[in-house]
């Protein structure tokens, strides 16, 4: 992975972790808070409903102690027992009175039983619920002396406009007595859905129920007992967790939402300080490599005061210095090539000067002597001196030629050209291989051509050392090369031995008698001062091959710098920057 993949990477974790960590925690703690609130109001709810059903008991209490201790009605009945008028027109004035007291104290049921002992115990002598009951039973005067002030569960058989119906009832009672006569007054609520409603109203998602059963998970309210103390009706609380639920998915949603919009903030602030980090790294890269491929002018923008912009002003300053260094390395070469030649040239010399002075000597003193063969010896030995300084002229020419090789003057040059114009200047055995379309670099026409005639001329005389004058051999090829041109001469001579593979381009090396030992020396030079290469490498059958690599650029500005007299001087320290 690229160290860009890599930085993106970890700053969207270091980002995400943390960020997906809080919002974890603050997703549950929310989604507790809206429970605890959820449940909060069933309590709430629940106690409330408690304190109506006690307040409403007490109410229920009092409005029935109100009629039991002093109501008209009820008077008048007790007055009618009491005097024995209670009759057919008492109980027709019940059935008109009896309703509308009952409503007036909103109860849903209302009797006056007959409370004397005897037969007569029991005996319904008005209902407001149901007025034509008159006349009949009902069990609860017993019932109220067991509940005393207390209330209890019953069914109560009721007659309105809708007809007749039993309905379970909340029952409260007292007695009055009074000159022999007894009335109990039973004031009933009914229990049931109604009930449950009225006493919180449908505005929150508790709901009350009253069942015989509670089921499970119910929050308990009260329980209603039977006239004989047993559980008849429980009332009771559940919640309704659809908009409990319907809440924490619309958060869970949202949180969603807000974790998707996070990672993209995330991942775009990671992409933008990547990149920042990134980018000039990749310059740094590029130019490295440009230095690399020997392009020592490549200057890095500085434009950051960080670490990074130090990292490339550290850079610009290795590339200065590296480009300084070269200078003094190609200068320090050259110098020692020149003293290598130096030494050549005066061995070279020493060589013919040698017998020049013996044979000055010898007619020195013949001459001395006046000796007889002085004349005779005289011509031979100028000749001989002749001939020698002759040489010595040969070679100092050769070499002030090699000396005084000028810097290339480099043009546009296509190699198809060169290459034909050198096979027209070759012998028979030459043979050239090039492509149709043309092969441009930017060199010295004159000097390349000086080159391949050195080559050639070299293969001619080495497929001739081998094969005579007929049967030798000479291939000069020219093709394009992803640098620039591939020129390849080979021969089938002799070949060259692995060990002379370097030495045969040093100036005077040659095992010709009649060669100077430049020829390969003079290519090397033009080759190196057009920035390329050149290679011994085996030829045809057996022969050899040399192989130059010329760059479509041409000769590189830093050595036609090094050549010049304003080359950087040795030992002279670079200028800081
Ligand atoms: N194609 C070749 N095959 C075999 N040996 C070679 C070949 N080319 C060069 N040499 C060897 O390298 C030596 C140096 O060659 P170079 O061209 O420098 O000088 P030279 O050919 O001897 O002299 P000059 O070039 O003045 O005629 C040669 O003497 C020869 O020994
Ligand atoms: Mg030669």
């Amino acid at each position: 992975m690229r160290i860009r993949g890599r930085l993106l990477l970890s700053f969207v974790l270091a980002a995400l972790v943390p960020l997906g960590a809080l919002g974890l925690l603050l997703r549950a703690s929310l989604i507790e808070r809206i429970d605890a609130e959820h449940y909060r109001q069933l309590s709430t709810r629940v106690e409330s409903a408690r304190r109506r059903v006690d307040e409403q008991l007490a109410a229920d209490r009092r409005a029935v102690d109100a009629l039991c201790e002093h109501d008209a009605v009820v008077d008048g009945l007790l007055l009618d027992l009491a005097t024995g008028r209670y009759g057919p027109a008492t109980e027709q004035e019940m059935v008109r009175v009896l309703p509308p007291l009952m409503r007036g104290r909103r109860f849903d049921a209302l009797f006056l039983l007959d409370a004397r002992s005897g037969s007569g115990r029991g005996r319904i002598l008005g209902s407001g619920h149901y007025p034509d009951q008159v006349g009949g039973r009902a069990e609860l005067v017993d019932a109220i002396a067991r509940v005393g002030e207390g209330a209890f569960v019953d069914t109560v058989r009721v007659r309105d406009g809708a007809g007749t119906r039993d309905q379970q009832e909340l029952l409260t009672g007292c007695v009055v007595a009074r000159d022999g006569a007894a009335v109990a007054v039973v004031a009933g609520r009914v229990l049931g859905p109604e009930y449950a409603d009225e006493l919180l109203g449908d505005v929150s998602p508790v709901r009350l129920a009253m069942d015989s059963e509670m089921p499970a998970g119910a929050e308990p309210i009260t329980t209603f007992a039977d006239a004989t103390g047993e559980n008849a009706l429980a009332l009771y609380a559940t919640i309704d967790d659809a908009p409990l639920e319907r809440e924490i998915a619309l958060l869970r949603e949202r949180s969603a939402y807000l974790a998707g919009a996070a990672l993209l903030l995330a991942v775009l602030l990671a992409l933008g300080f990547t990149l920042t980090l990134s980018r000039p790294l990749a310059e740094l890269e590029e130019a490295t490599r440009r230095v690399a491929s020997g392009d020592l002018a490549t200057e890095m923008r500085v434009r950051r005061k960080d670490e990074v912009g130090s990292a490339m002003e550290a850079f610009n300053a290795m590339t200065k210095e590296l480009a300084v260094t070269r200078r003094k390395l190609l200068r320090a070469e050259r110098i020692a090539a020149w003293r290598e030649v130096a030494r050549r040239i005066a061995h070279e010399i020493k060589n013919p000067l040698q017998p020049i002075q013996m044979e000055i000597e010898t007619m020195q003193k013949l001459h001395a002597r006046k000796h007889p063969s002085f004349d005779e010896e005289f011509p031979a030995g100028a000749k001989m001196i002749l001939e020698e300084v002759r040489r010595l002229d040969d070679m100092v020419t050769e070499f002030s030629r090699f000396a005084r090789l000028p810097r290339p003057k480099a043009t546009e040059v296509d190699l198809r050209e060169v290459v034909s114009h050198v096979e027209g200047l070759g012998g028979d055995e030459v043979e050239v291989v090039q492509p149709a379309e043309a092969v441009r670099v930017r060199a010295d026409r004159e000097q390349l051509t000086q080159v391949l005639l050195n080559l050639v001329q070299n293969g001619v005389d080495a497929a001739r050392a081998r094969h005579g004058e007929s049967g030798g051999r000479v291939r000069l090829t020219l093709e394009p090369d992803p640098e620039g041109a591939l020129l390849v001469v080979e021969d089938n001579g002799p070949g060259i031995p692995e060990a002379d593979r370097l030495k045969v381009f040093e100036p005077y090396f040659t095992t010709k008698a009649k060669g100077t030992g430049l020829g390969l020396a003079i290519v090397h030079r033009i080759v190196g001062d057009h920035g390329g290469a050149i290679d011994v490498d085996e030829g045809i059958d057996g022969g050899a091959a040399f192989v130059i690599v010329l760059p479509a650029s041409g000769p590189p500005a830093a050595i036609e710098a090094s050549l010049t007299d304003d080359a950087v001087p040795l030992n002279r320290p670079s200028e800081p920057g």
